[in-house]
């Protein structure tokens, strides 16, 4: 399993940066990613969340989008990661871009979207998808793989006139991760990877202009031992 990085990767310092905040980082990041051919889904991601004795679990989910507010995902409320965010409103999410060998990290606090934005998502998926939404109790021990069939053939059937919109199940929607922590990593072939994070200051926090400096909009920046 030990393969050399072959290809040479830039390294990435604080000039590098495209913004004194991680937002725009970001941006700049994805769009490289959605726009490397051998990337087939930049969106995915992995979501961590926990338990509220502490138990992680972890599985990908797509981002639907992003902006200061945060990073926004769709889901079952009722499903594991549902219920774990319920009773412990944290998580964490991690991207890897492996022809790029970029990898992001977010952490934050999580908050259910709005029903309206959670309905305006949901009509814009393409139907197959909606009655997918609805077969699903997502996460739930089931008998047979028939049971899903025969659920999606019942419902394709009664909402085959394309003229009545299938109305979003309230189990199934939006949240929203609204960042304290977000880390840009650049792996090098050196193995000597860089690590740049972006973080909300504590309270009387300030940055010292050596290790920590201060960023736009209310964020500080530090760089991080590989
Ligand atoms: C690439 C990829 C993307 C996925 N995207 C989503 C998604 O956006 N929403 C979702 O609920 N599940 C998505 N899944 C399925 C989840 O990984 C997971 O199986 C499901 O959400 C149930 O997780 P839970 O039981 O931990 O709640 C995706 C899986 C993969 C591999």
């Amino acid at each position: 399993m030990r393969k050399p990085y072959n290809e040479k990767h830039n390294t990435f310092t604080e000039d590098s940066l495209v913004a004194k905040e991680p937002i725009k980082q970001f941006q700049s990041w994805f769009d490289v990613a959605c726009q490397t051919p051998n990337i087939l889904e930049a969106n995915a991601m992995c979501l961590s969340t926990a338990s509220k004795t502490g138990k992680p679990s972890a599985r990908y989910v797509l981002l639907k989008g992003f902006d200061k507010e945060g990073f926004r995902f769709f889901t079952n409320y009722s499903s594991r990661k549902g219920i774990e965010l319920e009773e412990n409103p944290f998580a964490a999410l991690t991207f890897y871009w492996e022809p790029l060998l970029k990898s992001v990290r977010i952490e934050g606090a999580v908050k259910k979207l709005p029903a309206e934005a959670s309905d305006e998502y949901f009509q814009s998926r393409p139907r197959s998808s909606q009655i997918g939404a609805l077969v699903s109790s997502q996460s739930q021990a089931i008998s047979s793989r028939q049971v899903l069939v025969d659920d999606e053939e019942k419902l394709t059937k009664e909402y085959a006139d394309e003229k009545i919109p299938i109305p979003r199940p309230d189990k199934w929607g939006g949240y929203v991760v609204i960042p304290e922590v977000i880390e840009f990593w650049q792996g090098q072939s050196t193995r000597i990877h860089d690590r740049i994070r972006f973080r909300r200051p504590a309270s009387s926090e300030e940055p010292d202009g050596v290790l920590t400096h201060q960023g736009d909009e209310g964020w500080i920046y530090e760089r991080l031992a590989p």
